[in-house]
């Protein structure tokens, strides 16, 4: 039979021991999730870094985000006015060129290079290659036709051109991811 002290030794002895027991746990986690947080070099895998010097208006860049297509195009301002002329209200997917692109920055359209109706690249990156029936892009896998702010717009293309997310970090670059 313990004593009143007996049993607050006992009690000490039980805490003390979770105690020790919780700390060696987090102890031998912690260098597991420090394993599993992305590396500094995997990290800059998957961001995209594009060079928009020599970018005229009128002219695309193709390049590849995350292994999949991306697509930087710069807008001549006939193509910006086509593109905010539109009734936003009456599209597919509502989405003015605004929206899609940086404040100040309409001539840039960014957007993934993957129809998206079934992941076809599009046509209109490169020079010569149709644009479609609404200026922008085409993809001919089942006739989907993009206008110049990568908008829907005839076809069977559930929604715009994917725009991922990316930043200016220069006057002439942007980073994507
Ligand atoms: S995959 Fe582009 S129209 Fe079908």
């Amino acid at each position: 039979m313990l004593d009143e002290e007996g049993v607050r030794r006992r009690d000490w002895i039980h805490i003390a021991a979770l105690s020790a027991g919780g700390v060696a746990a987090i102890g031998a986690i912690y260098p597991l999730v420090s394993q599993m947080a992305p590396s500094a070099d995997v990290l800059a895998a998957s961001t995209t870094d594009v060079d928009l010097a020599s970018l005229e208006p009128g002219m695309a860049i193709k390049d590849s985000f995350r292994s999949q297509p991306l697509f930087v195009r710069r807008l001549t301002p006939e193509e910006i006015a086509e593109a905010e002329a539109v009734d936003v209200s009456g599209l597919r997917d509502p989405q003015s060129l605004a929206e899609r692109t940086k404040e100040g920055r309409a001539e840039y359209l960014v957007t993934l290079g993957v129809c998206t109706h079934l992941g076809c690249v599009p046509l209109g990156a490169a020079s010569g290659e149709e644009k479609g029936e609404f200026g922008g892009y085409f993809c001919p896998c089942h006739g989907s036709h993009y206008d110049t702010a990568g908008r829907i717009r005839k076809g069977p293309a559930p929604t715009n051109l994917v725009v991922p997310e990316y930043e200016f970090t220069s006057d002439t670059t942007i980073r994507v991811g």
